[in-house]
C-alpha cells in the first residue's frame, strides 16, 4: 500500500502541477527551515529537537545518514557538509542495503534517518534495527509526527510544507539545508571557527533571494530543455560537491522526463562512461566554482572531443560548454544546494515538452511503505 496525500486540498495556486508549484515554493520553504534556529552571538543553530547536549554532540566519532531515493541523495550531501564543517567522518547509504546487510552498529555513530514523508518502510525498518542494537538514531523529517520522527532519539524537522507530485524538490532542497544546520551545529561544538560559523550562516541567508534568482531563469531553461529533449540518455557528471548534485539530477530527470540518465563522478567518465558519448548522449556538467573547477574543465574538453553536446551549471558561463545555466555564487559549501535548482526545472520543462504526466510518474509512488 502506499500513503496518498489528499492532493484535492492542497491548491495548487494556478500552477499547471504541484511539482511545478513546489518548484516555485523553494525560497519560501528554505526561509521556514532556517527560521528561529539561528544563533548569531554563538555563529551557531539552536536545534534543540535533536535532543542532544554539546557533550554528547561531541562525542560522536561518526556520521552514517540513511534513506532512499532522493532523501538519500540529500544525505550525500549532508555527510560532505558534514566532513567538511565539522570534520567528523560521515558517508550515507540507501537505507534498503543498510537494513538487509547485518551492519555493524557502533556505539560511537551517530545514525540519521533522512525521509520526506516519515514513513518509507526501508528507512523505517533501518531505524527499527538500529534502535534494536542501542545505537542513537535522529531523524531529518518532513511530516511532523510520522512513524520516523516518532522513532527515533530526535532530529531536525525539514519544514518544507505539504510536498504533493511524486517527486521530490522543495522537501530535497530543504533537507540539504537541514543537513547544512546540523553540519554547523556539529562544527560549532568542535573545531569550526566562530568566522567560518559567520560565513556559513551568511550563505545560508542568502539563499532563498538566490534561489529566486535562480527560477527567475525559467524561460531560458525551458528552451533548454527543448533542445535537450531528444536525448536517447543522458549524462549527469560532478566531483564531490557537484556528484550528489549529479545524482539527485539525474533521478529526477529519468522519474518524470522516462529518459534513461546515468550521473557519474567526472573523474570516473574515462573508466567507462566516455565510450557512450556521441551527439544523441548530451551531458549536464556541474562545475561549483571551487578548487576542482580547472579539473571539471578538463572534463568537459574530453567530452567535446568526443562529439557530446555539454550543459553547464557554474557559477560562471563555460566556453567549452555548449549551454551555461549560471547560478549566484554561495559559499563552497552550500554549492550544492542552489545548483540541484535548476536542474529540477530542466527536469519538469522536458517532461512537458515530452507530455508527460509530471505529478504521476508511471510505476511510482510518493510513499513507498511496503518492502
Ligand atoms: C519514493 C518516492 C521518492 C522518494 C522516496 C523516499 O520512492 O517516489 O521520490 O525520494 O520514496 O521517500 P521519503 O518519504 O522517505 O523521503
Amino acid at each position: 500500500t502506499t500513503v496518498e496525500w489528499e492532493a484535492e486540498s492542497y491548491d495548487m495556486d494556478g500552477h499547471d502541477t504541484y511539482m511545478h508549484k513546489e518548484i516555485c515554493e523553494q525560497a519560501d520553504a528554505v526561509d521556514r527551515v532556517l527560521r528561529g534556529r539561528i544563533d548569531d552571538r554563538f555563529a551557531t543553530v539552536r536545534l534543540d529537537g535533536l535532543n542532544m547536549d554539546a557533550r554528547e554532540a561531541r562525542a560522536v566519532r561518526r556520521v552514517k545518514i540513511l534513506g532512499c531515493g532522493s532523501a538519500y541523495h540529500a544525505g550525500l550531501i549532508g555527510a560532505q557538509m558534514i566532513e567538511e564543517l565539522a570534520r567528523v567522518p560521515a558517508d550515507a547509504e540507501p537505507a534498503s542495503e543498510f537494513r538487509y546487510r547485518n551492519p555493524v552498529v557502533d556505539p560511537d555513530t551517530l545514525y540519521v534517518a533522512v525521509s520526506q514523508s516519515g514513513e518509507t518502510y526501508d528507512t523505517l525498518a533501518a531505524v527499527q534495527e538500529l534502535k534494536r542494537k542501542g545505537a542513537r538514531v535522529l531523524g531529518v523529517v518532513n511530516v511532523v509526527g510520522s512513524a520516523i520522527a516518532r522513532e527515533t532519539d530526535g532530529g531536525v524537522y525539514v519544514h518544507a510544507g505539504p510536498e504533493v507530485c511524486v517527486v521530490s524538490t522543495k522537501c530535497f532542497t530543504n533537507t540539504a539545508v537541514a543537513f547544512a544546520l546540523l553540519a554547523l551545529h556539529l562544527g560549532r561544538v568542535r573545531d569550526l571557527s566562530v568566522a567560518d560559523g559567520r560565513r556559513i550562516i551568511s550563505g545560508l541567508r542568502r539563499l532563498p533571494a538566490q534561489i529566486t534568482e535562480v527560477l527567475a531563469q525559467e524561460e531560458a531553461i525551458a528552451k533548454l530543455a527543448a533542445e535537450y529533449a531528444d536525448a536517447t540518455s543522458m549524462m549527469f557528471v560532478g566531483r564531490v560537491r557537484g556528484y550528489p548534485v549529479a545524482r539527485e539530477a539525474s533521478l529526477k530527470l529519468k522519474e518524470v522526463s522516462y529518459i534513461h540518465a546515468e550521473a557519474y563522478p567526472a573523474s570516473e567518465l574515462k573508466h567507462g562512461p566516455l565510450a557512450l558519448i556521441e551527439p544523441a548522449v548530451p551531458t549536464v556538467a556541474i562545475l561549483p566554482e571551487d578548487e576542482l573547477l580547472e579539473k571539471n574543465r578538463a572534463t568537459l574538453e574530453e567530452i567535446r572531443a568526443r562529439g557530446g553536446r555539454i550543459l553547464a551549471v557554474a557559477h560562471a558561463e563555460q566556453e567549452k560548454a555548449d549551454h551555461t545555466i549560471v547560478v549566484p555564487r554561495n559559499e563552497v559549501e552550500l554549492d550544492p544546494v542552489l545548483m540541484g535548482v535548476p536542474l529540477q526545472l530542466l527536469a519538469y520543462h522536458t517532461a512537458l515538452a515530452l507530455g508527460r504526466d509530471i505529478d504521476r510518474p508511471r510505476n511510482l509512488a510518493k510513499s513507498v511503505t511496503v518492502e
